[in-house]
């Protein structure tokens, strides 16, 4: 093997310069040239790409974003898309692509693994951490502190108004990320896909209790994305007319997606794309995703990362149930 292909793809997540470092480093100790793709797989139909040499990733590892840019790429879902991108990665005799990103870029790898020679691999980053074959993404940790810093500002100005705020955070279909900054937080509410629907009657009634208990005071509830289809804005309506009490709704949005990664997204960036680049010379990579569990790198099939078998963790969820909410 001579030469790798990476790319960053779909959301990003900070972490991945981390992630993008430790890869070019890596190669570079194993004498491997890297070519790094722009715009995610639309680097490779663009024939957007550059050789990726050590001094290109000096002093990045603490930036946000990603120096290759990332998107999301609708020529691979055509149907001569993956064709089409397996030919030019064997013009510019790419040995081994690897892709930065979660499981939507895992699939476009599946994709075009039906066309393409050479091996194919991923690393998991996303602020998600909606991906089966990892404890965490790269980019969680960093969006978790991100949300709090929020929700710790919330608190102070919903406690000096004595206010019911709605929060709604990231994360797709999934709940990691509102557990997570929920739990962090010390919301009184959390509302995510693991707890299933929102009963707003029960939500207003709660905010009545509550204030009944403990006099008038601050309330936050932290909502996954994906929980309520008329927007945070109409439940946080909803919610103030049926509690009696004024309910503000807060959409935390792509500013979770930012900011400089914290140490623990820095460290699994490096540790998992070391492995990658290690795993991919012993030939053992291919069609494979570079994860940690348990404490343990492994490798996880590429094609069932997105099956959503990865559980929210189980002891927290319980506690917040019995403790908090009714
Ligand atoms: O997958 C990362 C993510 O930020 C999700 O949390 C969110 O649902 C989605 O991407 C937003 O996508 P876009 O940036 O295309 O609006």
């Amino acid at each position: 093997m001579n030469r790798i292909g990476i790319l960053t793809s779909g959301g990003d997540a900070p972490g991945m310069n981390a992630a993008i470092r430790a890869l070019v480093l890596t190669a570079s100790q194993h004498n491997l040239e890297v070519v790094g793709f722009s715009h995610g797989f639309n680097g490779i139909f663009n024939r957007e790409y550059r050789t990726l040499t050590n001094s290109d990733v000096l002093h990045i590892i603490h930036l946000g974003g990603t120096i290759l840019k990332s998107a999301r790429c609708a020529k691979l879902q055509l149907p001569d898309g993956p064709m089409l991108a397996a030919e030019v990665l064997h013009e510019l005799q790419i040995d081994a692509l690897i892709v930065i990103g979660g499981d939507g870029s895992f699939r476009g790898c599946m994709a075009l693994s039906q066309y393409y020679r050479g091996q194919l691999l991923g690393l998991p980053g996303t602020i998600d951490n909606d991906v089966d074959g990892t404890d965490f993404t790269i980019g969680f940790a960093t969006a978790v502190d991100t949300a709090l810093d929020a929700l710790d500002k919330i608190r102070d100005t919903a406690d000096a108004f004595e206010r019911t705020f709605l929060v709604e955070v990231m994360g797709r279909h999934t709940g990691y990320l509102a557990l997570a900054a929920g739990i962090a937080s010390a919301a009184e509410q959390i509302i995510c896909p693991e707890y299933g629907e929102i009963n707003i009657a029960d939500l207003a009634l709660d905010i009545k209790r509550y204030q009944q208990s403990y006099g008038k005071g601050s309330y936050i509830i932290v909502m996954a994305e994906s929980m309520y289809a008329y927007g945070a804005f109409t439940l946080a309506q909803a919610l103030s007319s049926q509690s009696g009490t004024e309910c503000r709704a807060v959409v935390l949005g792509h500013l979770q997606r930012g900011g400089s990664p914290v140490g623990a997204d820095r460290i699994l960036a490096t540790k998992l794309a070391a492995y990658a680049v290690e795993q991919l010379l012993a030939g053992r990579a291919h069609l494979m995703m570079a994860g940690e569990q348990a404490g343990h790198l492994g490798l996880y099939p590429l094609a069932t990362t997105g099956e959503k078998h990865k559980k929210a963790d189980s002891y927290l969820l319980a506690w917040q149930q019995t403790t908090l909410q009714q």
